[in-house]
């Protein structure tokens, strides 16, 4: 597969599973979405048209979203991941999206360390992952993706109760 084919088949996987979690996973109805890794801002916009009235938290070491796609300031978290959504933990979101893996199996191992960890401790009980990479905690599991998506592609978790 070229790249430009699996650079295609991870954003539809992204688009897929963020709809069907609008359409068939319901959310807690308090608490934010934290989108971790802000890139572009091109995720960033989809949820906020995908779940309006949702506050969505953004995370990046750096500003380099589209200026149509940028969080208000106070709903951008600019630094280190690993560190920065540590202070998320207990936060209560609803949603977490992490979309931070970089295609080099030695970076997304070290990003493994912690990512898991950091994703449950600021999910709510009952709240939802998407991820591009697998998140293996006791405390997320793993739900259903939809068909249209390749299970090795892009992950679906429910923090337990
Ligand atoms: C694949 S891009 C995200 C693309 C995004 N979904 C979009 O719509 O454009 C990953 C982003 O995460 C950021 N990132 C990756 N690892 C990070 C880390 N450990 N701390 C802070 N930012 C990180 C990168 O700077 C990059 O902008």
């Amino acid at each position: 597969m070229s790249r430009l084919d699996s650079f295609i088949r991870r954003m539809s996987a992204q688009r897929d599973i963020i709809d069907h979690v609008r359409d068939n996973v319901p959310l807690l109805p308090t608490g934010a979405i934290l989108e971790i890794g802000l890139g572009n801002g091109r995720t960033f916009d989809h949820l906020r048209d995908r779940f309006p009235g949702r506050r969505i938290v953004a995370f990046d070491r750096a500003l380099g979203a589209h200026s149509s796609s940028t969080p208000e300031p106070e709903n951008l978290v600019i630094g280190e991941i690993g560190e920065t959504a540590r202070a998320f933990a207990g936060q209560g979101a609803a949603l977490v999206h992490a979309d931070i893996g970089t295609g080099y199996p030695d970076k997304d191992a070290i990003t493994l360390t912690w990512l898991p960890d950091i994703v449950s401790a600021a999910l709510a009980p009952d709240g939802v992952a998407i991820s591009g990479l697998p998140l293996e905690h006791p405390s997320l599991a793993p739900l259903p993706i939809p068909s249209s998506v390749d299970p090795d592609r892009y992950f679906l978790y429910r923090r337990k109760a």
